[in-house]
């Protein structure tokens, strides 16, 4: 494998329309930064870069509802996005912005430079418009009826009832999800990008030369470059972004998915100045991006088309795709509110980083979507930052501070155990590092909490509390292989849990830290001092855990009212089919669960002639059928008796469906006698 010297680390710029979630932290920042502090603790040059994506379609769309402009949206977002990555320790070099005045200037020199060397074709088209907004719509911005299944409401990009892939001029009825007018066709000019160009060096670069990708990001490359690339426009008549740098475009600006990636380029040159050429062209400098699924094409094919076209910048040597964080088993969606956002966790878990960083980094999206849920959360802070990690260390400190008043004790004549920890240990620790330049983060976090487990079970076996009556020396000894495991996992999980790996250090009295430091044990020295213990991790109780979930429920349930709609109405009926329906108001005498029916309740009615027995499919809807007893509910008289579980039902019990499917037996309002009509 190729030697590099140093390593520029790009994480994807996220949009600056809303605020960050725990998706976007599982996917890419957690990552991101892991492999950054270990690059750096293993004392190698790196530098990692982040921003925020400002342009595009969706801010100014934002805006519009708002009645603000782009950049009152994208100077909000931006700020809340910054400090929730900050607070969460994403340790980058630089967090810039797409419409900072380098940006501009980086992208709009780099289209300049390929226009001018003749890289892009420029081709006429007709494109759908509103005339209402005074702009051409994106695919995704028409929506209409289905020409394949005939649904409504498909995107003019994808009719998400059926699946079918579709041009937004296919759509029947087609409307502007921005004004609700119906668009229409405009001609318009615009700068492509010929990727066709470059599918025989795309191909032989990944196909051939980066076969050690992961899976997932290698298998959608090979499935793009095998239907064969097409010219990608690289403008847009819109009036937010970089303009096109060519006479004669005015009203056009690059498209989003060109200037962001450049954007890595230009957040380099905020940071370093005319030194970015060693990070971005030097050859002894490797590029990785990180980044979630939804992004391989740009990062892989785009982009890299991108470079070659330009012909002086470095490709990237590996591209570590995530897949996706669902949350609760659903999907997560900004939209429908479906999400952790960072922000609202600080709040409501403060000083709790180190926890979601645990979590969302032993259950990463790595290799398929993941799902993330309160009750993991807790359960991997209660059972394993609590009870084994956090539960090793307090237990060390608490006896070296009882038995040698908190100083590193002497370490005499190492017995069986002892070189059996360590060697355990040490593997462990070196297990971690294999995972992580591998970038398998979960697997090298599971080898860390290796070492805490080891440590536990060392001090179980050993027994030191037993000893120290007879064998003090022995317990020194012990304690000191217990120390010196500390302190490797102050090391070890500094690049995964960095705020606790600190307090470890503060605690252990160890100054700075570095990667080879792992698998030593002698890295606290005899008679230095030891501080007094606190817990590394507090539990979490049910309480604040079930106040989440309770708030994804109620999100949950404002969803399904707001998408509710009356059903369409039934076909008209005259007076005589209606009068052929005899309903009538009864009395409730018993009411109860049907045995071995989950949907089944069994009522006796009191019909003002006699009791009749009426089977209802509402048992769901009814935790406690008692409390129907004794109300007067409507039914249908005549019905045909059906049979159903052993039991025939005299009628049906007339009740409303809700929104979320649950039922309610219609009542009377005022008491009324039993057998009366209704109608
Ligand atoms: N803003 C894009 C997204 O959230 C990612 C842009 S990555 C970059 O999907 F390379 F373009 F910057
Ligand atoms: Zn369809």
């Amino acid at each position: 494998m190729k030697e590099f010297k140093r390593t520029l680390i790009t994480t994807a710029l996220p949009y600056a329309n809303g605020p960050v979630h725990i998706g976007h932290l599982a996917g890419v920042y957690v990552p991101a930064d892991i492999y950054a502090r270990y690059l750096r603790l293993k004392g190698e040059e790196v530098l990692l870069i982040g921003g925020s994506d400002e342009h595009g379609v969706p801010i100014t769309i934002k805006a519009r509802k708002e009645g603000v402009t782009p950049q009152d949206i994208v100077d909000r977002y931006h700020t809340i996005i910054k400090d929730s990555f900050e607070e969460f320790g994403i340790s980058f070099d630089v967090y810039g912005r797409t419409s900072s005045k380098t940006h501009s200037r980086t992208a709009s020199d780099f289209f300049r430079r390929l226009y001018d060397k003749g890289e892009f074709v420029e081709k006429t088209s007709m494109q759908l418009y509103d005339e209402e907004a005074g702009q051409f719509l994106a695919d995704r911005y028409v929506t209409g009826k289905c020409p394949h299944c005939g649904a409504e409401g498909a995107y003019g990009d994808q009719c998400e009832a059926c699946g079918t892939s579709l041009n937004a001029t296919d759509l029947i009825d087609p409307r502007s999800a921005i004004t609700g007018s119906v668009p229409v066709m405009r001609e318009t000019t615009h700068f492509y990008l010929p990727l066709d160009k470059w599918q025989t060096r795309l191909e032989k670069w990944i196909l051939e030369e980066h076969k050690e990708w992961k899976p997932n990001v290698y298998g959608q490359c090979k499935s793009w470059l095998d239907l064969g690339l097409q010219p990608r426009a690289v403008s847009r008549d819109l009036d937010w972004g970089i303009p096109v740098p060519v006479e004669g475009a005015d009203g056009k600006v690059l498209y989003v998915w060109f200037d962001a990636p450049i954007g890595y380029i230009s957040n380099t040159i905020d940071l370093v100045g005319d030194d970015y050429e060693k990070w971005w062209k030097d050859q002894d400098t490797r590029m990785i991006h990180f980044i979630g699924k939804d992004n391989i094409v740009f990062h892989c094919i785009v982009f890299p088309a991108m470079l070659m076209a330009d012909g002086s910048f470095n490709l990237p040597d590996n591209v570590p795709a995530n897949e996706f964080l669902n949350l609760e088993d659903d999907k997560i969606s900004t939209s429908r509110n479906w999400a952790v956002w960072l922000h609202e966790y600080l709040r409501d878990f403060p000083g709790k980083q180190d926890v979601l960083r645990y979590v969302l980094t032993a259950n990463a999206p790595e290799t398929k979507d993941n799902n993330f849920t309160w009750k993991d959360f807790q359960a991997r802070n209660n059972n394993e930052l609590v009870a084994i990690l956090g539960n090793f260390v307090n237990r060390a400190m608490v006896l070296d501070h009882k038995y040698f008043a908190g100083k590193v004790p002497s370490c005499s004549q190492l017995g069986e155990m002892d070189l059996a920890v360590m060697e355990e240990v040490s593997g462990a620790c070196a297990a971690a590092s294999d995972e992580l330049d591998h970038f398998k983060f979960r697997e090298a976090l599971r080898q860390a909490m290796n070492v805490a487990r080891a440590g536990n079970k060392y001090l179980a076996d050993t027994e030191p509390w037993k000893l120290w009556k007879t064998d003090p020396e022995r317990v020194g000894t012990i304690l000191n292989v217990a120390l010196q495991i500390c302190a490797n996992l102050a090391v070890l999980f500094e690049p995964f849990t960095p705020f606790m790996s600190a307090d470890l250090c503060r605690m252990l009295g160890l100054g700075k830290i570095s990667w080879n430091m792992l698998g030593h044990f002698d890295l606290l020295a005899e008679g230095a001092e030891v501080a007094e213990p606190h817990l590394l991790f507090d539990k979490i109780e049910d309480a604040p855990v079930e106040a989440q979930v309770k708030r994804l429920l109620d999100t949950r349930t404002a969803n399904e009212l707001a998408g509710w709609s009356p059903e369409p109405l039934k076909e008209e009926c005259s007076f005589e089919d209606f009068e052929k329906v005899d309903i009538r108001v009864g009395k409730v005498l018993s009411c109860e669960k049907v045995k071995k029916s989950k949907k089944l309740l069994q009522f006796l009615i009191d019909d003002g002639m006699e009791k009749r027995t009426i089977l209802s499919g509402i048992a769901q809807s009814y935790e406690d059928p008692s409390v129907l007893v004794g109300k007067e509910v409507c039914f249908v008289a005549n019905f045909a008796p059906r049979k159903m579980m052993g039991i025939e039902s005299q009628g049906m019990i007339m009740s409303a469906v809700n929104p979320d499917g649950t039922l309610t037996v219609i009542s009377p309002s005022a008491e009324v006698k039993p057998g009366a009509q209704v109608g």
